[in-house]
C-alpha cells in the first residue's frame, strides 16, 4: 500500500480501505449503527473515492459492510432533527457521492452482506454490479418515515427492476431477501454469507484482467448512454471505441489472439 493510501486508510474511523493486488476493499465499519449513513461515513467515503479516482494502480473497488449491515439507510438520528432545507442538504451531499461513486472510470461491486435499506440500497444500486450474500435483505422503507428516497432511489431503482415493481417497493417499504433481489434483477449474484468476499474478488480479478481503458469506457458508455437517446449513445459509443483503437492495449489484446497467446496489458 502506497503512503498516501496508508495515510488515508490510518485516518478513517467508520471505514476502511484495503489493498489486495490492483483491487481496493472499501468496508462500511459501524456496525453497532448496521452502518447508518452518518455525515462522518459520508466524508470517509468521499475521501476514499476521491483517492481511489487518481489512483493508478487500482483498477477495482469493492464495497462491503462489516456486521449485519450493508449500510441500513441514512442516519435517522441524524435527519430527526432535520426541516426542509437540511433535508434537501442531507440529500444533495449523499447525491453528489453516489453520483462520485456511480461515475468513477474503474468498475465497483457491491459485496451486499447484510441489510442494505434506505440510502443501502441506493449506495449499492450506484455501484456498477451487485452481488448479495444469502443474508442480504433490500428495501426503500422511506415511507415508514414520512419521506421518500432521496439518495436516487426514485430514480434507480425503476432503471434497474423498472417502473411497476420499484413503485410496489416504495410505497410498501417491504424488505425483499436476496433470492428475490436476483429475481427482479436488482442483483446479479446470490451467494453463501461465507462466500461473499470470495466471489466478488473473483469477478472484479475476471475484470482487472481484462484492458482496463476498455473497461473504463464501456462504463462511461453504458452511463452516459442510458441518459440519452439511442441514437446520441450510439454516437457516444464510436468516439469511445475509436479511442480505444489508438490505446497500446488494443494492439497488444490483437496481436496476442492472432499469436494464440494471453495478452498482457499496460493500461496504455
Ligand atoms: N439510522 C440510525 N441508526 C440505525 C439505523 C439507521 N438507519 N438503522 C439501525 N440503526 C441502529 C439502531 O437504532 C440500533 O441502535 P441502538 O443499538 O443504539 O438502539 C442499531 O442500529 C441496531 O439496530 P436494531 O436494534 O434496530 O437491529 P434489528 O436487527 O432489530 O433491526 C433493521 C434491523 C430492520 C435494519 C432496523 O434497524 C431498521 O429498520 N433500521 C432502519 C432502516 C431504515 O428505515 N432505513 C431507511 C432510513 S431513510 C433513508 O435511508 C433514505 C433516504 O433516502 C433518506
Amino acid at each position: 500500500m502506497c503512503e498516501t493510501c496508508k495515510a488515508l486508510a490510518d485516518s478513517l474511523e467508520n471505514t476502511r480501505l484495503e489493498v489486495e493486488g490492483a483491487i481496493a476493499i472499501v468496508t462500511m465499519d459501524r456496525p453497532k449503527a448496521l452502518n447508518a449513513l452518518s455525515d462522518k461515513t459520508l466524508n470517509e467515503l468521499d475521501r476514499i473515492f476521491t483517492y481511489l479516482a487518481g489512483a493508478e494502480e487500482i483498477l477495482g473497488i469493492i464495497l462491503t459492510g462489516e456486521g449485519k449491515g450493508f449500510v441500513a439507510g441514512a442516519d435517522i438520528s441524524q435527519m430527526q432533527p432535520y426541516g426542509p432545507s437540511e433535508g434537501r442538504a442531507y440529500a444533495d451531499r449523499a447525491q453528489t457521492l453516489f453520483n462520485k461513486i456511480e461515475g468513477i472510470e474503474k468498475p465497483v461491486i457491491a459485496a451486499v452482506n447484510g441489510y442494505a435499506l434506505g440510502g443501502g440500497c441506493e449506495l449499492a444500486m450506484s455501484c456498477d454490479i451487485r452481488i448479495a450474500s444469502e443474508k442480504a435483505v433490500f428495501g426503500q422503507p422511506e415511507a415508514n418515515l414520512g419521506v421518500i428516497p432521496c439518495f436516487g432511489g426514485t430514480q434507480r431503482l425503476p432503471r434497474l427492476v423498472g417502473t411497476g415493481i420499484a413503485k410496489e417497493l416504495i410505497y410498501t417499504g417491504r424488505q425483499v431477501k436476496a433470492a428475490e433481489a436476483k429475481e427482479i434483477g436488482l442483483v446479479n449474484q446470490v451467494v453463501p454469507a461465507d462466500a461473499l468476499l470470495d466471489a466478488a474478488k473473483d469477478m472484479m480479478n475476471a475484470i482487472t484482467g481484462k484492458a482496463p481503458i476498455a473497461i473504463r469506457y464501456s462504463k462511461v458508455a453504458i452511463n452516459r448512454g442510458m441518459d440519452v437517446d439511442l441514437r446520441a449513445g450510439l454516437e457516444l459509443e464510436k468516439d469511445l471505441a475509436a479511442l480505444t483503437f489508438g490505446t497500446e492495449d488494443k494492439q497488444e489484446g490483437m496481436d496476442a489472439f492472432l499469436a494464440k497467446r494471453p495478452a498482457v496489458f499496460k493500461n496504455r
